[in-house]
């Protein structure tokens, strides 16, 4: 490993113009983290009310970054958070929304038809030298790229939750991402102020293929009866200095979240005991029980 290939320092981007398409959990922040290393951003959602939503939890954030940055000067704590702010559009429609954009970064839901039919209408509208990369957790970046005709230009750039704290940027090399659009998108990760991995387009890239399976033998465990929900946690905390314990985890990121990554992956590869499903988990889902976003999961939340 070389620094290149893993160098935090902020550093210049080509890119000076991004457009996030989804304004959930993820695209917030990933536009946040945008804005506040000085690009422009335009936040794009087909839903109105998340917009509003977004740009309510990005102020809020903002104001925690800067309360840090700016210990004794409140006042300039106050002028990041409105240029930051001020620097943030927001649109319903992608395609008028991509219109000046260096780079589109897709954080929209993880179903595979939808993100092509998104991908096919910002080909054809978005400038020829606008990047194209997804935030897919657990679909393969080659077939969500394969309904562009820009291919050289389309890769992974997957971000963690939560992304202003998450320090982590996976950049995905597909099959035919040029050598151009891969330094781009490092240094572009870069200038965000991100540590930046390079992976191949293989299940789960790095973190979630071993994450996945961890949090899966976790509940296999905690169904076995082998350990209580809090044992276990500690137990990953305190014996292996995990920030989360794995169940904890598991209702951070969201139980339906766990189930359709690995129910994707043990469609695509059955043989794997390790993608096999779980039946308490596909119970807690059936259930409603999803963790933190609705109140249970293996815990419950106020
Ligand atoms: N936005 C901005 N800042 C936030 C934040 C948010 N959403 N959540 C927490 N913070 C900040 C807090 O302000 C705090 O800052 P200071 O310490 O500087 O004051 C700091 O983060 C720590 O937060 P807390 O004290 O509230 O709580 P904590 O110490 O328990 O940390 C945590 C919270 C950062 C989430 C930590 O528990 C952690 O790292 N957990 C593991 C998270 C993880 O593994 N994420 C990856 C999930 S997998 C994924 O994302 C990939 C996928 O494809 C599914
Ligand atoms: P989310 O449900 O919070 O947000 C998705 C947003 O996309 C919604 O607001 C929805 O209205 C919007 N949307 C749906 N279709 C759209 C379209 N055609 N055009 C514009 N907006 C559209 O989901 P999320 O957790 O932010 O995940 C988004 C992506 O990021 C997924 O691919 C997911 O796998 C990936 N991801 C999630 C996590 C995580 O921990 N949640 C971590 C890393 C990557």
């Amino acid at each position: 490993i070389t620094r290149q290939f893993s160098c935090s320092s902020a550093v210049q981007s080509a890119i000076k113009n991004v457009t996030v398409i989804g304004g959930g959990l993820m695209g917030s922040g990933i536009a946040q983290v945008a804005a506040q290393a000085g690009q422009n951003v335009t936040l794009v959602d087909v839903n109105g009310d998340i917009l509003a939503k977004a740009q309510k939890s990005i102020g809020n954030n903002l104001g925690r970054v800067a309360k840090k940055m700016y210990k004794d000067n409140p006042q300039e704590a106050e002028k990041f958070v409105s240029e930051s702010m001020g620097r943030i559009k927001t649109a319903t429609d992608p395609v008028s929304g991509s219109q000046t954009a260096d780079l589109v970064v897709e954080a929209i839901v993880e179903n595979i038809d939808i993100k092509h039919q998104l991908f096919q209408k910002l080909d054809q509208a978005a400038p020829d030298h606008t990047i194209f990369a997804s935030n897919t957790s657990s679909l393969s970046v080659n077939e969500i790229g394969a309904v562009v005709k820009r291919k050289d230009k389309f890769g992974g750039l997957h971000f963690f939750n939560p992304v202003p704290v998450m320090r982590l940027l996976e950049v995905v090399r597909g099959a035919e991402t040029s050598e151009t659009t891969y330094r781009s998108m490092m240094d572009w990760g870069k200038a965000l102020g991100k540590t930046c991995i390079t992976c191949k387009d293989t299940p789960g890239f790095v973190v979630n293929r071993l994450l996945v399976p961890y949090i899966a033998e976790a509940i296999r465990l905690f169904e076995r009866g082998d350990a209580s929900a809090k044992d276990i946690d500690i137990a990953m905390k305190l014996g292996a200095g995990y920030p989360m314990g794995p169940l904890e985890l598991a209702d951070y990121v969201g139980l339906d979240t766990n189930k359709f990554i690995l129910d994707g992956w043990h469609k695509k590869y059955p043989d794997q005991q390790l993608f096999k499903p779980i039946p308490l988990l596909n119970k807690l889902v059936s259930e409603g029980k999803l963790g933190v976003k609705t109140g249970e999961g293996f815990y419950k939340y106020e």
